[in-house]
């Protein structure tokens, strides 16, 4: 099957077409360094041909949620650099997401002077916890002012200079599912009367910046970005708009960076529209809405629809899939009530097929 299939990406060879789709695992102590246990947990999942880590704080502002890992200190650098490590041991391939949370977040998991800032101040009609795990409703954000934009760019490019020299092979920026650079992105996030916001081009600017920021501190062929056009995970509904999509992909293209990353939505054509304009590496997500199935997911890459997939939650629940698929053995069920709980339970103990 052409899934199982090496492909080239960037400066690297894959050796299938499956990649570990990002996800938060919570597990970082409250300086957001990761423990130990993490590096194995990725270890374990080394036969995707790419692994795409939990989604990273670039700054310790960009913090939305109790235990995730940070990439802006020595100390979570360090623990990265085991995961790397660990990873390439295996003879895996892993690159970290970058993901500042912007409105979502809490202002108790920031300490000062950080606050919860947002291009605008919108606010999110939904729920978020605090650093004590209570369930609180979404505060206001403070909208940026464009000093700090241009902060958090330069802290982006810090992370990938970070994750480069812990020995990742790359990062991807999360401009999807509703965080900081989706919501730059989306006219209902973004009402503002400046260069960022205001006609698709300029609601495009951040992330490009961010982007060819990082592009031109590690090399474009070790950045890649995640879109979720359309999604309306974290109260995004009915507010993205196809033309900005067009036009930020168009402006990416440019930049010859290592790989697109979109998650697919059924009811629209455009991730096909976003794949033509792109020449590198294209990687799509059925997401939630999709089957995971490996004759769907094969006829994906077969048809050309796109070069890999990611998959998510079958990763949690069979560390060794890819193998498990070659082989045709069972697939074990995930447990969603571990996703985010501390300590190693839910994340190293389930088995690899004998
Ligand atoms: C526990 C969990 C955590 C997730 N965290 C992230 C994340 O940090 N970044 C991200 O881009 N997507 C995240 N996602 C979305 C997944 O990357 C993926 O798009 C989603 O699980 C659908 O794919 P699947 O059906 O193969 O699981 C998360 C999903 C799950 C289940």
């Amino acid at each position: 099957m052409k899934i199982f299939e090496p492909v080239t990406m960037g400066r690297l060879t894959l050796k299938n077409r499956v990649a570990m789709a990002p996800m938060t695992r919570n597990r970082a102590d409250d300086d957001g360094v990761l423990p130990e246990y993490v590096a194995e947990y990725y270890a374990q999942r080394a036969g995707a041909g790419l692994i795409i880590t939990e989604g990273t704080q670039p700054s310790v502002g960009g913090r939305g949620y109790a235990g995730t890992p940070g990439l802006h200190s020595d100390e979570q650098q360090a623990a990265w650099k085991l995961v790397a490590d660990r990873v390439h041991e295996r003879g895996g391939r892993i690159f970290c997401q970058l993901m500042h949370t912007g409105r979502i977040g809490h202002a108790s998991l920031l300490p000062e002077p950080w606050e919860l800032v947002a291009p605008s101040a919108v606010r999110a009609d939904l729920t978020v916890f605090t650093a004590d795990g209570s369930e609180v409703p979404a505060e206001t954000p403070r909208a940026l002012e464009i000093h700090e934009i241009h902060g958090i760019i330069e802290a982006y490019a810090d992370a990938a200079q970070r994750a480069v020299d812990a020995g990742l092979d790359g990062v991807e920026l999360h401009a999807a599912n509703g965080y900081l650079g989706h919501q730059f992105l989306s006219h209902g996030t973004n009402v503002r009367e400046d260069e960022y916001g205001g006609t698709p081009e300029n609601r495009a600017r951040f992330v490009v910046e961010v982007l060819t920021a990082m592009a031109n501190r590690i090399g474009a062929d070790r950045v890649g970005v995640r879109l979720s056009p359309g999604g309306s995970f974290n109260d995004m509904r009915g507010m993205d708009d196809d033309e900005t999509y067009i036009s930020l992909v168009k402006q990416l293209d440019e930049l010859g960076l290592a790989y697109l990353h979109v998650l697919r939505r059924r009811s629209t054509p455009l991730h096909q529209q976003l794949h033509d304009l792109w020449k590198t590496t294209f990687i799509l997500n059925t997401g939630y809405q999709g089957s995971s199935e490996l004759a769907d997911l094969n006829e994906i890459v077969t048809s050309g629809e796109s070069d890999l997939v990611s998959v998510g939650r079958l990763f949690i629940s069979n560390p060794d899939l890819v193998n498990r698929w070659e082989k045709g053995l069972p697939l074990a069920e995930w447990n969603e009530d571990t996703f985010f709980t501390s300590g190693p339970a839910g994340l190293t103990d389930y088995p690899f097929a004998t």
